[in-house]
């Protein structure tokens, strides 16, 4: 599905431009130029998608298959919308039979067939909001949230890690059996406490690094699939305080030896 990226000027704008000198600061003019002259940037005007974020998740599908059979799906940290707008195709969603939710504390102009809430996904509300949106049980949990960054690199990172931590565990919440969990991550970021976790509910779990994901950033994603239920074996839930929790821990010890 996804193809690499176009080499020329076929959105009539030729690669290799430059930014005139000015009022903007070096460093501005240097994001302008690389945007500008970036052949994502070209090809999602070009393909009609909102961000050139589009690609990471068609490059990360066209190995992994998650979308494929999707029949739900939440997308955290959807602004300004392309995965949004994938996940609209994919399920068929209509504003008459909604199958996407998307969260943004960010405003995003609307989308056919995504229902949108402006909200901190981090708010308490947020998981039960979201799930009364999608209409039903999601099957795919996307997050491509990013924390808006501080100019501290180690704070910036701690916090995106964050989200993806609170994603996971939203994940395991919500999935229906066999669905998949997909969510950006750092290199090297992600703590082993989450990985466990994930490796305990999901039947397999990568970190992946798409072409279209900029070499220099230290982005990467992480991709849980397979959820093996809310029954599975060594399922991790979330306890009322948000501690996560093994639910066999509730069963008394005999009973607990029969189920082995
Ligand atoms: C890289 S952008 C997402 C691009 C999007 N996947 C697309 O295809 O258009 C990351 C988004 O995460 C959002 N975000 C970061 N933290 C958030 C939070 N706590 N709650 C909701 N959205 C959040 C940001 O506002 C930003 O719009």
């Amino acid at each position: 599905m996804a193809k690499p990226p176009i080499a020329g000027n076929r959105t009539g704008r030729k690669l290799g431009q430059k930014v005139k000198k000015g009022k903007l600061k070096a460093s501005s003019r240097r994001w302008l130029e690389r945007h500008i002259n970036d052949p994502y940037v070209q090809r999602a005007k070009l393909e009609g998608y909102r961000a050139r974020a589009a690609f990471k998740l068609l490059e990360i599908d066209e190995k992994h298959q998650i979308l494929k059979g999707a029949t739900r799906i939440i997308d955290l940290g959807a602004a300004p919308g392309s995965w949004s707008q994938i996940a609209a195709k994919v399920t068929d969603s209509s504003d008459d039979d909604i199958r996407v939710a998307a969260i943004d504390f960010l405003e995003m102009a609307q989308l056919p067939g995504v229902k949108i809430l402006q909200l901190d996904f981090l708010d308490p509300d947020a998981p039960r909001q979201l799930i009364e949106a999608v209409g039903g049980t999601p099957n795919l949990v996307l997050s491509d949230m990013a924390a808006p960054t501080t100019g501290h690199q180690k704070t910036d990172h701690i916090r995106t890690m964050h989200l993806c931590e609170v994603a996971a565990h939203f994940a395991v919440e919500v999935l229906a059996e066999g669905g998949h969990f997909l969510a950006k991550t750092f290199q090297g970021g992600t703590e082993k406490d989450l990985l466990n976790m994930l490796k305990q509910n999901f039947r397999q779990v990568l970190h992946i690094k798409p072409a279209s994901s900029r070499q220099e950033s230290v982005e990467m994603f992480l991709l849980a699939k397979g959820f093996k239920g809310k029954n599975g074996p060594g399922i991790v839930v979330l306890d009322d305080e948000g501690f996560a929790r093994d639910p066999r821990e509730d069963i008394p010890a005999d009973e607990d030896q029969d189920q082995d």
